[in-house]
Formats: C-alpha cells, sequence, structure tokens
C-alpha cells in the first residue's frame, strides 16, 4: 500500500470535476485526499453527494456544502476507492462499511471514476473478504447461504453500518464470474447490499496518477 499513490489518485481525479458540478464522493483514506483536493475547487461546484457519515463531516470540516441525493437528480461524477480492482474495472468495495450508500450514488452517477494505489490491482477478485451489508435478524440465514456457495463467512462483529445494519466478510472465495455471483446474491432476503461492483463496474480508473 503507497500512501504517495493514493494522494496522486486522490489529486488527480480532480481533472473530472466539471465547473458547476454535484460531485458524489465515496470514502477512505485515498477519498480523503480528493476532498482535500476538491476543497481547493469549493467555490467552482454546487456540492457534494456524500457516501458516508465519515465523509459528510470530512466535507463540512473544509466547507463544501453536502447535498441530498434526493434533490439532485443524476450526478454527473462519483469518486470512490476500492479494496480490490480487476482488469475489467470490477470492483470490491466496503472495506469501510459504506458500500450501500457507495453503490447507489455509483448508480446514480454518469461516469465512476476509483482511485486507488497499485496494491489494490488483482487478477482476480476475492483475496480480499467481500463485504456483505445485511439487515441483522438474517445475519445467520445469509451466512448458511454463503457456506452453500463455498464462501467461509466472517461476522464484523461490533460494526453497525450508517444504516443501522450488521456486514459479513466473505472469505476464500475466488470471484471468476463477479456478475454471477453479485446477481444471485442480490435475490437473497436479508442482503442489503454486496460489495461487487461488477454490474456497475467503474468507468475509469486511477492507480495513482495513471489511468489504468
Ligand atoms: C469503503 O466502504 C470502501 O469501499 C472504500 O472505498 C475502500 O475501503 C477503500 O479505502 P481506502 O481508500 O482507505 O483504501
Amino acid at each position: 500500500m503507497s500512501a504517495n499513490e493514493k494522494r496522486q489518485a486522490g489529486e488527480a481525479a480532480i481533472r473530472y470535476v466539471e465547473e458547476g458540478a454535484i460531485v458524489g464522493v465515496g470514502t477512505g483514506s485515498t477519498v480523503a485526499f480528493f476532498i482535500d483536493a476538491l476543497a481547493d475547487l469549493k467555490d467552482r461546484i454546487q456540492g457534494a453527494v456524500s457516501s458516508s457519515e465519515q465523509s459528510t463531516a470530512h466535507l463540512k470540516r473544509v466547507g463544501i456544502p453536502v447535498l441530498d441525493l434526493n434533490a439532485t437528480g443524476r450526478l454527473t461524477l462519483y469518486v470512490d476507492g476500492a479494496d480490490e480492482c480487476d482488469p475489467h474495472k470490477r470492483l470490491i468495495k466496503g472495506g469501510g462499511a459504506a458500500l450501500t450508500r457507495e453503490k447507489i450514488i455509483a448508480e446514480a452517477s454518469d461516469k465512476f471514476v476509483c482511485i486507488i494505489d497499485s496494491s489494490k490491482q488483482v487478477p482476480l477478485l476475492g483475496k480480499f473478504p467481500l463485504p456483505i451489508e445485511v439487515i441483522p435478524m438474517a445475519r445467520s440465514l445469509i451466512g448458511r447461504e454463503i457456506v452453500k456457495r463455498g464462501g467461509n463467512p466472517v461476522w464484523r462483529d461490533g460494526v453497525v453500518t450508517d444504516n443501522g445494519n450488521w456486514v459479513i466478510d466473505v472469505h476464500g472465495w475466488q470471484i471468476t464470474d463477479p456478475v454471477a455471483l453479485e446477481n444471485d446474491l442480490n435475490q437473497l432476503p436479508g442482503i442489503v447490499t454486496v460489495g461487487l461492483f461488477a454490474r456497475r463496474p467503474a468507468d475509469v480508473v486511477l492507480v495513482g496518477d495513471r489511468e489504468m
């Protein structure tokens, strides 16, 4: 992991920000560099839609207005980090437990610019345990469904998401068909969000300051 590459990626994403934009903002240490860089443009944008309480606090601290997605309509740009990225720009996200709001904003945005350091690049997704946000009462049910599919579910004990739910991290899956797995898991009652961004991958991936 390289903090320098994270900083470069966060700063490089600024070139996708257009005058007057409302910018979708993800969560994490790489995004923190983006928010700091975005602060320099705060008088030239309308504001941001935030994916977490953590990013909301940071945005407010640097003076960027935080807007409600219900009031903004579609966004032109979403900038977020990832835990893993494959060569097709499909991602695992949710290491920071913010996956649900991140996925909502990604879906609501025309362009998703993903900012990572080179340690996140993988040929096949799954070495990073796949985060799944679940309704608390469905934790065991979903755990059993994961075992049936060959995964090893580990409850992220003590973590409550911004939406009041729990997170299961799935170890031991080599995800050869991420779209099929995402679609399959999305059918299970009790799963709120799967941390696979394969149906809607990133449009642009910045590894440090270079485009993948
Ligand atoms: C948050 O839930 C995640 O999806 C983050 O985007 C991911 O964990 C990347 O975080 P870092 O930029 O801190 O590595």
